[in-house]
């Protein structure tokens, strides 16, 4: 069978990691969520003192960052070093520093090939800011998902309060413009859709409607 990729990039909260999650399970692929990379080395950083945004301190201490990915029936697990970092990586705070480091080229440039090297061997989908644009210009299908910063406020406050960590909508709401601004402003690798993705927008979809729109959207590109 040959190696199938779909790209699917956008903003954070717009469902990629659901929708990626649920439609490749039906379709028999990996999925790899490429921003638990950055969260770990972000998590790294917070861990070891580093100020995320001191760009020479970053890149200094990449060499010993030691990030793997590992897959468990299907599932992505991220690991730094032998420790499973992968609820670890899920705080406010990781959040924001994996925004902040993954800014500077030699991070991304740190996790480039471990992202490529993947999608060479499986088919998969993998999702992230930069899939569709630069880490799989050549995939089969792209896709760029969002919704209102507004909504996706929502649905993270949701999340959030599912998990037993309630966040007021304002701050959750704050933290998403503040990250988008970050995300899509940087010099290298922002986060914009690629000229050959298809654009869906979840803001005013249900789950089984975004589902279905984005099977369809690979059957239609994928035999
Ligand atoms: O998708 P996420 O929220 O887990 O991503 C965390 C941060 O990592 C996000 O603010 C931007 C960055 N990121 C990136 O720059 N490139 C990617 N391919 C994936 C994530």
């Amino acid at each position: 069978m040959p190696v199938v990729n779909i790209a699917i990039d956008g903003p954070a909260g717009a469902g990629k990691s659901t929708l990626s999650k649920a439609v490749s399970a039906a379709l028999g692929y990996i999925y790899v969520d490429t921003g638990a990379l950055y969260r770990a080395v972000g998590l790294h950083m917070l861990r070891h003192g580093i100020d995320p945004k001191n760009a020479d301190a970053v890149c200094a201490a990449l060499a010993d960052v030691r990030v793997s990915l590992r897959f468990v029936d299907g599932q992505q697990r991220v690991f730094l070093g032998e420790e499973d970092v992968s609820d670890a990586i899920r705080t406010p705070e990781a959040s924001m520093a994996a925004s902040d480091v993954s800014a500077f080229p030699p991070v991304r440039d740190f996790l480039f090939s471990l992202q490529r090297d993947i999608a060479a061997e499986s088919s998969c989908i993998m999702d992230g800011r930069d899939i569709g644009t630069v880490v799989l210009p050549n995939a089969e299908v792209k896709v760029f998902l969002t919704a209102s910063p507004e909504t996706r406020a929502e649905r993270r406050c949701k999340e959030l309060a599912e998990k037993g960590m309630p966040t007021p909508y304002a701050d959750v709401l704050a933290d998403i413009i503040r990250r988008d601004y970050n995300d899509s402003h940087r010099a290298v690798a922002p986060l914009r859709q690629a000229d050959d993705a298809v654009l869906l927008d979840t803001s005013d979809l249900d789950f089984d409607a975004a589902f279905a729109a984005l099977i369809q959207i690979i059957k239609e590109r994928v035999q």
